[in-house]
C-alpha cells in the first residue's frame, strides 16, 4: 500500500494514494463540509461545498473527487474557502423553498446544519418564486421537488446501491428536476420501494409518509438489529419513540447487506395489519379464554409431561430465533424423544459436499447462474447484487420453471431442463456464481457437480433463520395425523400449513406459540403469545451460515414474551434446566450450530 503523506491545516496527514482530499481529512477526523458526497456513492463533485485551498492550485477546488499527492498542502476552512461556501449556501437557499420551520428534515437537514454553521441567516438574494410539484403517489414516499438541492444522491443510490436506475435528471439550469423514469408519477415508476433514496437525501426532499413529523433524530432512539424477513439478514437500526417503532434505516456498517434494505426490511414491518396476540388464552368449555401465564405454561406441561415421545409432534416456523430452536430441539427432542418434527417452509435443495459461498460473492462473478430461486421476490438484496453485477458486466443466465424477477436482466433464461447450456457457458468463466434455491430439481443439482470446485454456490434459502432450523434437525417430513399434542411455534409466520389442520388428530392437544392470530391459533387449546421481530433479542442465522444479533428496540405488546423465554419457563415446569439466561442459551445455540456446520 503505497501512502503519501500531506499536510491539512498544517497537520500532517498520511493517507493511501489514490484517496480524495475528502478521504484523507476523514480518516485524520478532520471534518470538511458536503452535501453530494455520500461514503457510498461514487463521488461527482456536484454541489462545490467541499472546496477547499490546495497550495499550489489556480482555483478552490473540490475534496470529495481530487486525490492526493506526495507533499500537498490543504486548507479547509481559509476566509476565501468560508466565503465560497458561504456564497453556495445562499444561492441554495434561495433556489427554491427552503423555509426550514415547515419541513419534516428540520433539525435533521445537512443543509441547514451548514447554514447554522456558515452563519446563513437571511436570504442574501430574491427567492426564486417557482413553485415545483409534489409527488404523493408513493405508497410510502413524498418528493417534495421545492427542497430538493439536485445533488443526485438519490438517483446515484438508486443506480448504484439498488441497480433499479428509476431516478433520473429532467430538464435544464433552474428547470432542473429529479424524475422517475420517463417522467411518470413515482407510484407508477418501476421503482421497488426499497427506501435507498430516502435514506442518502441530505434534505426534506424525499420523506417517508408513515414517519413525517413523528419524530425528528434528536428526539429518538436507534436499535440495531437484524431483519427478520428473509433469510438475507440484512443489519438494520430501528427508530423509536416512547416505546413506539418509527421507522426502520439500514445499517451502512452491516457487513451483510452495507445499507441495502428492500420494502419488506424497511417498510412492510410498520404497516402490520393482522390480530396481535397479547395474553397468553386457554380453553374452557370450547371457547379460548385469557389466563395467567403460570396457568398456561402448567396445562402445556401437564399434557406434554403425560404423553410419550412418539405422542408429541414439534412444528416450527422458520422465524424462530436460534435460542428457540435450540431450546425445542433440547426440549423436545432430546428430553422427551419427540421424532415427529417438522418446518412450516421448505428447504433448498442439499448440493454435493461444498462450502457455501458468501452473498459478497456475487458481485465478482463474469456469469451469475440463478437455478430455481427468484431473489427479486424472495430475497431482494441478494438481486441488488445481482443487478448490480450485470451492470458492470457480468453475465446473468436465469435457470427457472416459472416467472422469474431476474428474467429481464438476463443475457439467457433456460428452463432447468436446459440447464447443460448454462453450465457449459459457466465453465469458460473465470469466476462463475450459482445462486440456487428450492425450485432446483434434484436432476439440476446432479448436472451442477460438473461445477464443483469451479463455482462458488451460494443457496437462496426460503424462510428466514432456515439454516439453523435445519441445523437443529427441523426439515420437511413431519406427519400430523400421528400426534396426540402437537407444539406449533409459529412465532409471527402466518399458518401455511393448509390441509395440514384437517389432518391433525381430532383429539390432539394443540399448543401454538404466535404473535397473531390464525385458523392454527382458533383450534389451539393453548396459545402462548410471542414477543415479534422489535421486542426480542437473540440471533438468527442468515443463508451463508452467519450468525447475527437481535437486539430489542421496545418491550413486547401486553403479556407477549420472547420466544426462547416461553420455551425456557416450559422446561422449568417439566422440570429440565436448560439454561438460565438468553446469554447462556446463546452461546450453547450458537456453539451447536458451529459445531454441526463443521460437520456437513
Ligand atoms: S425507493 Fe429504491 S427503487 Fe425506488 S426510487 Fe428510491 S432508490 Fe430507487
Ligand atoms: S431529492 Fe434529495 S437526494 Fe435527490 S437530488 Fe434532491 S436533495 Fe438530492
Ligand atoms: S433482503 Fe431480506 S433481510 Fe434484507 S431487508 Fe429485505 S427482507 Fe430483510
Ligand atoms: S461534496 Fe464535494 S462537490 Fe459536493
Amino acid at each position: 500500500m503505497e501512502i503519501a503523506n500531506i499536510t491539512i491545516n498544517g497537520q500532517p496527514v498520511s493517507a493511501q494514494v489514490g484517496s480524495t482530499i475528502l478521504q484523507a481529512a476523514r480518516q485524520a477526523g478532520i471534518d470538511i463540509p458536503t452535501l453530494c458526497d455520500h461514503p457510498a456513492l461514487i463521488p461527482i463533485g456536484a454541489c462545490r461545498i467541499c472546496l477547499v485551498e490546495v497550495t499550489g492550485q489556480r482555483t478552490l477546488i473540490t475534496a470529495c473527487t481530487f486525490p492526493i499527492t506526495e507533499g500537498m498542502v490543504v486548507q479547509t476552512e481559509s476566509p476565501q474557502v468560508v466565503m465560497a461556501r458561504k456564497l453556495i449556501l445562499d444561492l441554495l437557499f434561495s433556489e427554491r423553498n427552503h423555509f426550514c420551520p415547515f419541513c419534516e428534515a428540520s433539525g435533521n437537514c445537512e443543509l441547514q446544519n451548514l447554514g447554522y454553521r456558515y452563519g446563513v441567516d437571511h436570504w442574501l438574494y430574491s427567492t426564486f418564486t417557482k413553485a415545483f410539484p409534489i409527488d404523493a403517489t408513493h405508497k410510502h414516499l413524498f418528493m417534495e421537488h421545492n427542497r430538493c438541492i439536485l445533488c443526485g444522491r438519490c438517483e446515484r443510490a438508486c443506480s448504484e446501491i439498488v441497480a433499479n436506475h428509476t431516478l433520473g435528471l429532467r430538464n435544464r439550469g433552474n428547470a432542473s428536476m429529479i424524475h422517475c423514469d420517463a417522467s411518470l408519477p413515482w407510484g407508477e415508476s418501476t421503482c421497488i420501494s426499497c427506501g435507498t433514496c430516502l435514506q442518502v437525501c441530505p434534505t426534506g426532499a424525499i420523506s417517508d409518509k408513515r414517519s413525517a413529523f413523528m419524530g425528528r433524530d434528536v428526539q429518538t432512539e436507534s436499535t440495531k438489529t437484524t431483519c427478520n424477513r428473509c433469510s438475507i439478514g440484512c443489519g438494520m437500526e430501528v427508530v423509536t419513540r416512547a416505546g413506539n417503532v418509527l421507522r426502520i434505516k439500514s445499517d451502512w456498517d452491516a457487513e451483510m447487506n452495507g445499507g441495502r434494505l428492500c420494502e419488506y426490511g424497511r417498510f412492510d414491518p410498520l404497516y402490520d395489519p393482522r390480530d396481535r396476540i397479547t395474553s397468553p388464552l386457554l380453553r374452557r368449555k370450547g371457547r379460548l379464554e385469557p389466563v395467567s401465564w403460570d396457568e398456561a405454561l402448567q396445562s402445556v406441561a401437564d399434557r406434554v409431561g403425560a404423553a410419550q415421545g412418539q405422542e408429541i409432534g414439534v412444528l416450527t416456523s422458520s422465524n424462530s430465533t436460534n435460542e428457540a430452536l435450540y431450546l425445542l430441539n433440547k426440549l423436545f427432542c432430546q428430553e422427551l424423544g419427540a421424532k415427529n418434527v417438522g418446518l412450516l417452509n421448505s428447504v433448498a435443495p442439499k448440493l454435493f459436499d461444498q462450502p457455501r459461498g458468501l452473498l459478497a460473492d456475487i458481485v465478482a462473478g463474469d456469469v451469475i447462474m440463478v437455478v430455481g430461486a427468484d431473489p427479486v421476490k424472495d430475497q431482494p438484496v441478494a438481486s441488488f447484487f445481482v443487478k448490480r453485477s450485470v451492470d458492470k458486466g457480468a453475465r446473468l443466465i436465469v435457470v427457472d420453471d416459472g416467472e422469474n424477477g431476474l428474467a429481464p436482466f438476463a443475457y439467457m433464461n433456460l428452463r432447468i431442463a436446459d440447464i447443460g447450456r448454462a453450465i457449459e457457458i459457466a465453465h469458460r468463466a473465470a469466476q462463475p456464481i450459482v445462486l440456487y434455491g428450492i425450485g432446483a430439481s434434484e436432476a439440476a443439482v446432479k448436472s451442477l457437480k460438473a461445477l464443483q470446485g469451479k463455482a462458488r454456490f451460494v443457496t437462496l434459502e426460503p424462510g428466514v433463520n432456515t439454516f439453523a432450523a435445519v441445523t437443529f434437525g427441523f426439515n420437511n417430513g413431519f406427519k400430523p395425523s400421528a400426534v396426540k399434542v402437537l407444539y406449533a411455534s409459529l412465532g409471527e409466520q402466518d399458518w401455511s400449513g393448509g390441509d395440514m389442520l384437517k389432518a391433525i388428530n381430532k383429539g390432539a392437544f394443540v399448543v401454538v406459540q404466535a404473535s397473531f392470530a390464525s385458523p392454527l391459533t382458533e383450534k389451539a387449546d393453548v396459545v402462548l403469545p410471542t414477543a415479534i421481530w422489535s421486542e426480542r433479542a437473540g440471533s438468527l442465522t442468515n443463508t451463508e451460515g452467519r450468525v447475527q444479533k437481535v437486539n430489542k428496540a421496545v418491550e413486547p405488546r401486553g403479556g407477549a414474551k420472547p420466544d426462547w423465554e416461553i420455551l425456557s419457563l416450559l422446561a422449568e415446569k417439566l422440570g429440565r434446566k436448560l439454561g438460565a439466561s438468553l446469554d447462556e442459551i446463546a452461546a450453547l445455540a450458537v456453539q451447536e450450530i458451529k459445531y454441526k456446520e463443521n460437520q456437513r
